[in-house]
C-alpha cells in the first residue's frame, strides 16, 4: 500500500519583524488590545520588491534540502495561497520557473487558510492514484501589501503577517507512517465574512474607478462571525476526524492548528478536552500567515526536535470562503 509522506518541509519568513507598538504608530490600537484579543506581539513584512513566489523559493529551497532532492526530482507542485503574485498565471508556475524544476505540472490552491490542507490532500490523492511521487505542497503569503494600515483596516491588519513553508510530500510503502484521513468542507454562505473585494469581473472595466476610495482593495473582515464560526467549524471537523478515522484522542501527539487567534484555538481545545499544550502556537512571533501558518508551524516543531517519527499529529485549518479542513498523519 503506498502512502504519502511528509518527506522534507522547510519555511522562511521576510527579516523586517513589525510590533504592535509599531502598529500603533499608525493606527488608534494598542500593544495591550491585540496582545489580550489574540495573542500576537509581532509579525515579519517582506521589503518592497519582494513577492510571495520569492517568499516560497526560499522555503521550497529548504523543503528540498530536508527531503535529501533536488527541483529536477519533483513531478509536481501544488502552491496554496490568498496573495499570488498576480492574478494570473497562479503562483505554482512562478514557483517551478524559479527552481528550475522543468515542464512538471503546477497549480495553485485558492482556499486561503485552509489552502495548506487542501493542497496536502490532493498530493495525497495524487501520490495513492500512482500518478505522482514527489510533490511540492507550498502554503504562502505576502499579505502586508493588502493591507489597510489606516484605522479603517485595524481589526484586520493587526492580526495578519508574511511567511512561507514548503513540505515535498512523497510516496512511501513504509505502512507505518504518512497520511491517514482527510477533510474538507467549505460554505460559501459566508463568503462576505472575509473576503478581498478588488475586482468585480462582472463590472466593465472590472476594477471601479473609486477603488482607493471604497477600501476595495484590502482584505475586510467580519471579525466577531468569523470567530464565532472557527470555533464551531474546527471543533467539528477535529471530533469527527478522530471518530471516522477509528484513532484514540489521547493518541494524537499535537494538534497543529491555523494560527489565527490564539483565544480561538485555545476555546477548541477545551471543547475537545484537549490540554491546551497539545494545541501547538507561533502566533505571538508571526500573527496570522494564511495559508503558510499550518506548515510554518509544523517546521518550526520539527526543527526544534519535538518530533519523533511516528508521532500522530492532527492539523487543523479554517478560513474564508468559509473552508475549513483537517489531516491526520503520522509523522
Ligand atoms: O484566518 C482565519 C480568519 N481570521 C480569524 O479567524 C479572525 C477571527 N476574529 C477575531 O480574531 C476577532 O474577532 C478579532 C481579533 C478580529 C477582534 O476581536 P473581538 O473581540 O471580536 O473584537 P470586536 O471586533 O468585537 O471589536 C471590539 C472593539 C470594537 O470597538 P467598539 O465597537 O466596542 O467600540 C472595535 O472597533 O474593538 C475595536 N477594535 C480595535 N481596537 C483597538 C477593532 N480592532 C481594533 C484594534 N485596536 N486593532
Amino acid at each position: 500500500m503506498v502512502r504519502s509522506v511528509i518527506a522534507g518541509i522547510g519555511s522562511y519568513v521576510p527579516t523586517e519583524v513589525v510590533t504592535n507598538d509599531d502598529l500603533s504608530k499608525l493606527m488608534d490600537t494598542s500593544d495591550e488590545w491585540i496582545r489580550s484579543r489574540s495573542g500576537i506581539e509581532e509579525r515579519h513584512h517582506a521589503p518592497e520588491g519582494v513577492s510571495c513566489s520569492d517568499l516560497a523559493l526560499e522555503a521550497s529551497r529548504k523543503a528540498l534540502e530536508d527531503a535529501g532532492l533536488s527541483p529536477s526530482d519533483l513531478d509536481f507542485i501544488i502552491f496554496a495561497t490568498l496573495s499570488p503574485d498576480q492574478n494570473f498565471p497562479g503562483n505554482g508556475c512562478y514557483l517551478q520557473a524559479e527552481l528550475g524544476a522543468g515542464p512538471i505540472g503546477a497549480m495553485d490552491v485558492r482556499t486561503q487558510c485552509s489552502g495548506f490542507l487542501y493542497a496536502l490532500t490532493t498530493a495525497d490523492a495524487f501520490i495513492r492514484a500512482g500518478i505522482y511521487r514527489n510533490i511540492l505542497v507550498v502554503g504562502a503569503e505576502l499579505q502586508s501589501s493588502i493591507l489597510d494600515f489606516s484605522n479603517r483596516g485595524r481589526n484586520v491588519t493587526v492580526l495578519f503577517g508574511d511567511g512561507a513553508a514548503a513540505t515535498v510530500v512523497s510516496a512511501s510503502e513504509d505502512a507505518d507512517r504518512g497520511i491517514l484521513y482527510s477533510e474538507l468542507h467549505a460554505d460559501g454562505n459566508f463568503a462576505s465574512c472575509l473576503q478581498m473585494r478588488v475586482w468585480d469581473i462582472s463590472r466593465k472595466p472590472y476594477i471601479s474607478r473609486d477603488i482607493f476610495k471604497s477600501g476595495a482593495m484590502w482584505m475586510e473582515m467580519d471579525g466577531p462571525a468569523v470567530f464565532k464560526h472557527a470555533v464551531m467549524s474546527l471543533t467539528e471537523v477535529a471530533d469527527n476526524t478522530i471518530k471516522r478515522s477509528g484513532i484514540k484522542a489521547e493518541d494524537i501527539k499535537y494538534v497543529i492548528p491555523h494560527q489565527a487567534n490564539q483565544r480561538i484555538n485555545l476555546m477548541v481545545a477545551e471543547r475537545l478536552g484537549f490540554p491546551p499544550e497539545k494545541f501547538l502556537s507561533n502566533i505571538r512571533k508571526y500573527g496570522n500567515t494564511s495559508a503558510a501558518s499550518i506548515p510554518l508551524l509544523l517546521d518550526q516543531t520539527y526543527r526544534s526536535g519535538m518530533l519523533e517519527r511516528g508521532d500522530l499529529l492532527l492539523l487543523l485549518g479554517f478560513g474564508s470562503g468559509f473552508t475549513w479542513a483537517s489531516t491526520l498523519l503520522r509523522w
